[in-house]
C-alpha cells in the first residue's frame, strides 16, 4: 500500500477538494482506495455523500477499543472508502504512544486490503500531521500563485530540515490558478525554476469545482472533460508516477 498526504501549513489551498478529486481518479484506474478525512470539520467526507456523525470513534481507535475497520464506510464511487475524523492530541495521548508509532498502528491493517491510502490533512502542524509528513510515500502540496504561498512553502522546507524530514517526497503544484491575473501568470511562468519537485499539472480557478459541494461528488464524476478535470488528471497521473517510482526524485 502507498500513502499520499495531501498537506499544506495554509486552509483554503484546496487540499480537500484535491484529496477527493485524486481519490476519485484512483480508485477509477483500479486501485482500492481508502481516503482518511483528518480534517474534523469533516468537509472530504461531505464531499462524497457520507455523513460524519456516522463515523467517529477516533477516541476508542486510539485506545485500542475499535478497529479501524470498523470506522471504514463505503461511498457512492466503487473501489473507494473512506474513514473520518482527526486525531488531536488529547486521543494521541490516550494512546499513550507517539504519534508516529500510533499511525503506523492503526493503518498497518489497511496494506492488505488497500492499495492506496490518501490522506486529507488539516492546515497546520499539529501532531497527527507530524505522524503523516513522517510515514507519507509522496506528499502534495497545493499552492495559489501568490508570493505568501512561496514564503509558506519555504517556511514549511524549513521546518521539514529541523525536523531531519527533509528527504521527504514533496510536490507542490499550483492550484486555483487564475490566468486573468498578472501574478498569477508570472509565478506559473517562474516557480518551476525555483520548486524543483513541482508538478506540471496546475489546476485553474473554476467555479466547476465549487460545484463539487452542492452535487456532493467528486469532479472527474461529473466534469471530467472540463479544464479542471482534465488538470486533475494531469495531475493523479503524475502523482501516481511519483508513487510508483518511475520518475526521478
Ligand atoms: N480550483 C478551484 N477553483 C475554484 N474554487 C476552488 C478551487 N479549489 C478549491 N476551491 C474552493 O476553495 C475552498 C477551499 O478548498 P478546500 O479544498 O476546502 O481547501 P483546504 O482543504 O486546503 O482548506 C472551497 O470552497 C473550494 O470549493
Ligand atoms: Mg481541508
Amino acid at each position: 500500500m502507498k500513502t499520499l498526504a495531501l498537506f499544506n501549513l495554509k486552509g483554503g489551498v484546496g487540499k480537500t477538494v484535491s484529496a477527493v478529486n485524486l481519490a476519485a481518479l484512483a480508485s477509477a484506474s483500479g486501485l482500492k482506495t481508502l481516503l482518511w478525512d483528518l480534517d474534523p470539520q469533516g468537509s472530504a467526507a461531505w464531499y462524497l455523500g457520507v455523513d460524519t456523525d456516522e463515523i467517529g470513534g477516533m477516541k476508542r481507535l486510539a485506545r485500542g477499543k475499535t478497529t479501524i475497520g470498523e470506522l471504514i464506510r463505503q461511498t457512492g464511487v466503487s473501489r473507494l472508502d473512506l474513514v473520518a475524523g482527526g486525531l488531536s492530541s488529547l486521543h494521541l495521548e490516550a494512546a499513550q504512544a507517539d504519534h508516529a508509532s500510533l499511525l503506523a498502528r492503526l493503518t498497518e491493517p489497511l496494506s492488505e486490503e488497500y492499495h492506496l491510502l490518501i490522506y486529507d490533512c488539516p492546515a497546520g502542524l499539529q501532531a497527527i500531521n507530524e505522524a503523516v509528513l513522517g510515514q507519507a510515500d509522496a506528499v502534495a502540496m497545493p499552492m495559489i500563485p501568490t508570493s505568501l504561498s512561496v514564503h509558506t512553502y519555504e517556511v514549511f522546507l524549513r521546518y521539514l530540515s529541523k525536523r531531519r524530514l527533509s528527504g521527504l517526497k514533496l510536490y507542490p503544484f499550483l492550484t486555483q490558478v487564475d490566468r486573468r491575473r498578472r501574478l498569477h501568470r508570472d509565478l506559473v511562468e517562474a516557480l518551476p525554476a525555483q520548486i524543483q519537485t513541482l508538478l506540471e499539472a496546475t489546476v485553474p480557478y473554476a467555479s466547476v469545482v465549487e460545484q463539487m459541494g452542492p452535487r456532493r461528488l467528486p469532479l472527474p464524476l461529473f466534469a471530467p472533460k472540463t479544464t479542471a478535470g482534465q488538470a486533475y488528471a494531469a495531475l493523479w497521473s503524475e502523482l501516481a508516477d511519483a508513487l510508483s517510482h518511475r520518475r526521478p526524485g
